[in-house]
C-alpha cells in the first residue's frame, strides 16, 4: 500500500526536513504558513478545523515551544501555552486521525526533548509539557496496538528557527556545541532521520528516542 503521511509542522525546522527526506511517501503538511509544496494546508493545529485525508499511514506532529525562565518567573498562563501547543495539540490531531490511522495499520510520530530525559535549569515547563507528551506517548502504544505504532523523538538543541534565539551568535553556537558529547549541535536532518525510521520499522513501538549528541546519557 502506498504510504500517505500527514507532517503537522512541515514547513520549517525538523518537519520540513522530514518533508524533504521522506522519499516513497505521499506527504501532507499543515502549518500557519503558506508552501509552495502540494497537498499543503494552511491552518492552526490548535483552534482550525483539520482536513479529512483519506487513506492516512501516518501522522508526524513537530508543533513545539522552547520558554526558558527561572521557575519563579513561570506563570500559569506559560504552563498551560506550553501545555497546549505540545500537548494538546497533538491530542485534537491524534483524536481527529485516530480511525483512519488505525484502519490502515499507521504509526505517529512525536517530539520530545532532551530536557525530560535529564534535568535542565529554567526547563521545567516545557519538561512538564514534554514529558507529559512522552508518557502519553507509551499510553498511545499501548492502547492502540497492535493497529498503530506511537512513538517519540527527544532531540536535543537542534539548529531550527524554534531555536534561533539560543543559536543566535557564534559564541552562542560553540558553547551549546560544547555541551555535548558529541560537540557539535543537530541539524533538522539528524532529527528528520529518526522520524524516518519510527514511521518506516514496523516492529517499533512505544519507543523513546534520544537523538541528542549523547547529551541524555553521556558524561564525557
Ligand atoms: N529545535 C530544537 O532545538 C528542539 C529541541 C528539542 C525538541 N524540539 C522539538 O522538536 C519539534 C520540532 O521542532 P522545530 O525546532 O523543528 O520547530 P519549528 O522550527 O518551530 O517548526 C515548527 C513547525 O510547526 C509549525 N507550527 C507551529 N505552530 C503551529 C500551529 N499552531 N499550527 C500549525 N502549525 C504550527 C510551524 O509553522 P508555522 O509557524 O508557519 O505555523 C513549523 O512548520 C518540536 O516539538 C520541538 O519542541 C526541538
Amino acid at each position: 500500500m502506498e504510504k500517505k503521511t500527514l507532517i503537522i509542522g512541515g514547513t520549517k525546522g525538523i518537519g520540513q526536513a522530514l518533508v524533504e527526506q521522506l522519499n516513497g511517501h505521499d506527504c501532507y503538511s499543515i502549518s500557519r504558513s503558506a508552501s509552495n509544496r502540494p497537498n499543503h494546508f494552511v491552518l492552526d493545529v490548535l483552534n482550525d478545523d483539520l482536513p479529512e485525508i483519506e487513506g492516512l499511514t501516518g501522522l508526524v506532529y513537530c508543533p513545539g515551544s522552547i520558554n526558558l525562565k527561572p521557575f519563579h518567573r513561570l506563570s500559569r498562563e506559560d504552563f498551560l501555552a506550553d501545555f497546549e501547543k505540545n500537548v494538546l495539540g497533538a491530542v485534537r490531531a491524534l483524536q481527529f486521525y485516530f480511525r483512519t490511522l488505525k484502519k490502515n495499520k499507521g504509526a505517529v510520530v512525536l517530539f520530545g526533548t532532551v530536557a525530560s530525559q535529564q534535568g535542565m535549569p529554567f526547563h521545567a515547563s516545557i519538561a512538564a509539557a514534554k514529558g507529559g507528551l512522552e508518557s502519553l506517548a507509551r499510553s498511545l502504544a499501548a492502547e492502540w496496538a497492535p493497529s498503530i505504532r506511537v512513538n517519540i523523538v527527544n532531540p536535543s538543541l537542534t539548529d531550527t528557527p524554534l531555536a534561533e534565539a539560543l543559536l543566535s551568535t557564534d559564541q552562542k553556537r560553540e558553547n551549546a556545541a560544547q555541551r555535548h558529547p558529541l560537540k557539535k549541535i543537530g541539524s533538522p536532518s539528524d532529527i528528520a532521520k529518526a522520524a524516518i525510521f519510527c514511521l518506516e520499522n514496523d516492529w517499533l513501538t512505544g519507543q523513546s528516542i534520544g537523538v541528542d549528541g549523547g547529551m541524555s546519557t553521556l558524561r564525557v
